[in-house]
């Protein structure tokens, strides 16, 4: 099953895909990667890997609505059977959703904690227990039909940072978890719920 993955950052949770596709029985092949901007370790990554990369940046158009129009074109140009959002900060327009499944993971229990901020925003809320989502995007911001979850505690002396890298850590194989069974078993949408047989 052929997917496109896309990133804007450290490209982590697409090095974990990386790995896992390596072995044929994962049944998942990473056709391209795109990148809303130039320049990030996430598309370096792919070209490692020897997978296509692509550069697709709203700067670049008139609106948002050409935006999306592009990145639905870039996308198509590898008949992907579907999408993962792996850290791409960007909110994906309505081309794109309503050609593809797309798939995001998020750094929080949602719907605790949705938006580009969730490690810090868990930690100012004083919260004990966050953790990372695997869901479908859907219009909203973080509002999709959850898939699987997985909890971490919050340490006292926990930064920002220190606290992501654990989220991560649990993250990667979620996600490789989700992504690989949706690719195996097929995902269905409907009337705001996901599933995966
Ligand atoms: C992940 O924690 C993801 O959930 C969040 O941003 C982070 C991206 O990390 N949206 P990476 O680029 O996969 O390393």
């Amino acid at each position: 099953t052929g997917i496109v993955v896309l990133v804007s950052g450290s490209g982590t949770n697409l090095q974990a895909l990386i790995d896992a596709a390596a072995d044929p029985a994962y049944g998942v092949r990473i056709l391209a990667v795109g990148g809303d901007r130039a320049g990030i370790t996430g598309l370096h990554r792919a070209g490692a890997a020897g997978i296509p990369a692509f550069v697709c940046r709203v700067e670049d158009h008139d609106s948002r609505a050409e935006w999306d129009a592009a990145l639905t074109g870039r996308i198509g140009d590898h008949a992907p059977a579907f999408v993962v959002s792996a850290g791409f900060m960007k909110l994906l327009g309505p081309e794109v959703l309503g050609r593809w499944t797309v798939l995001n993971t998020h750094p929080a229990l949602l719907p605790n904690f949705p938006g580009a901020h969730a490690v810090r925003d868990a930690l100012a809320a004083g919260a004990t227990e966050t953790g990372c989502t695997v869901h479908v995007v859907d219009a909203g911001v973080d509002t999709g039909p959850v898939l699987a979850q997985a909890r971490v505690a919050v340490a006292p002396d926990d930064t920002e940072a220190s606290l992501h890298e654990r989220i991560k850590a649990v993250e990667h194989p979620l996600l490789v978890e989700i992504v690989g069974r949706a690719a195996r078993e097929g995902i269905t949408v409907s009337d705001g719920k996901a599933t995966i047989p």
